[in-house]
């Protein structure tokens, strides 16, 4: 039995810190609200343009949606300027954002042309400088997620993670991943060890944790004090009330056949409350393949599933899918 340590950051209190990564275009209102329910003790937003805010973006606007259910909220921002940052996340802060995490990973080119994300990883004196920005514009803790650095040759991810504690950050997250490698290869969970040993604050350890026994592997192996999901809670929410549960020493079962049509159609119907209909089809189409992900005929599922154009006759499909499962 792993027993789990309760995270803090700033005034906020996290449990047992099983957080849900933020992940854009996935991590929306609708499974933030699933996963919380699941037992996500914090819920990360996509991330955000901190120029998006300030200009009043309406597309922006429309990611920075929340329900009072899945409180505590920590609401990503990316970009470079550290003024706009604060500015945005004075913004934020006021519509009742608990946390602002700042990206300074992502290593999409849209992001880093703006010479944010990734960038910043090569530039530790400025990720000190947006940390101070933003914390001197809100009294919410600011945490600060990275990667191990630029590239293989690049790796500097303790020089960062000081300058963001310099900076004033509450916690950090370590993906122990270079830019450059994208999703490639493993992510390198001693990296997360040696985060842990160079700063004071609380580190969340974030990589490959795909079943639930991975979540007390990675605190045992890092010593972090958080563990944050991301592709592994896509359509299994329910790892994180299953590591909690082995945590307690409890033994852990998989959802039954109805438990996961019963979670699957909470979180479409949560989906569809806040999305126009062309992109709830295509949303929804992805969203019901996550939950057949790993099981028995997913294939077939997927085929049926692509050509459909209608709401209720994707349901039914899926119903009629699962009902071959019933276990
Ligand atoms: C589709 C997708 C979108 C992502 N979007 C973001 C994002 O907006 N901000 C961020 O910091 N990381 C983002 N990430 C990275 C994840 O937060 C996380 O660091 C990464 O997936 C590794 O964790 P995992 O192995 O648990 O998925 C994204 C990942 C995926 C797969």
């Amino acid at each position: 039995m792993t027993t789990a340590e309760t995270l803090k950051i700033g005034g906020v209190e996290l449990g047992q810190g099983l957080i849900l990564a933020p992940m854009a275009g996935i991590t929306d209102l609708s499974f933030r609200r699933i996963a919380k329910s699941m037992g996500a003790d914090l819920v990360t937003s996509e991330m955000v343009s901190a120029e998006g805010i300030v200009r009043q973006s309406g597309s922006t606007r429309l990611l920075l949606k929340s329900h009072p259910e899945e409180k505590p909220l920590a609401v990503q921002l990316f970009g470079s300027d550290p003024s706009v940052m604060g500015e945005a996340a004075s913004i934020v802060a006021a519509e009742g954002a608990d946390i602002i995490d700042l990206n300074m990973g992502c290593p999409v080119p849209k992001v880093l042309r703006q010479g944010a994300g990734a960038e910043l990883i090569r530039q530790p004196t400025k990720v000190k400088q947006i940390v101070e920005a933003v914390r001197r514009a809100v009294t919410v803790p600011v945490t600060v997620k990275t990667r191990s650095g630029w590239s293989k040759s690049q790796i500097n991810v303790l020089e960062v993670v000081k300058a963001a504690e310099d900076g004033g950050a509450a916690a950090i997250t370590i993906h122990p991943r270079t830019a450059k490698q994208g999703f490639s290869g493993k992510a390198d969970w001693h990296l997360i060890a040696e985060v842990k040993q160079a700063v004071t604050i609380p580190v969340i350890g974030n990589g490959d944790v795909t079943r639930p026994e991975q979540v007390g592997e990675m605190r045992q192996l890092t010593g972090c004090n958080g563990v944050m999901i991301g592709r592994g809670a896509m359509g299994n929410p329910w790892i994180f009330k299953q590591a909690k549960q082995l945590a307690q020493g409890e033994n852990v079962s998989n959802p039954s056949v109805r438990e996961r049509l019963e979670v699957m159609g909470h979180h479409l119907e949560l989906y569809k409350e806040s999305f126009s209909r062309w992109q709830s089809l295509s949303g929804i189409r992805s969203r019901l393949m996550w939950y057949s992900k790993g099981l028995r005929g997913s294939a077939r599922l997927r085929a049926a599933l692509s050509g459909c154009q209608d709401l209720e006759t994707m349901i039914k499909i899926c119903e009629d899918h699962f009902a071959t499962l019933e276990d």
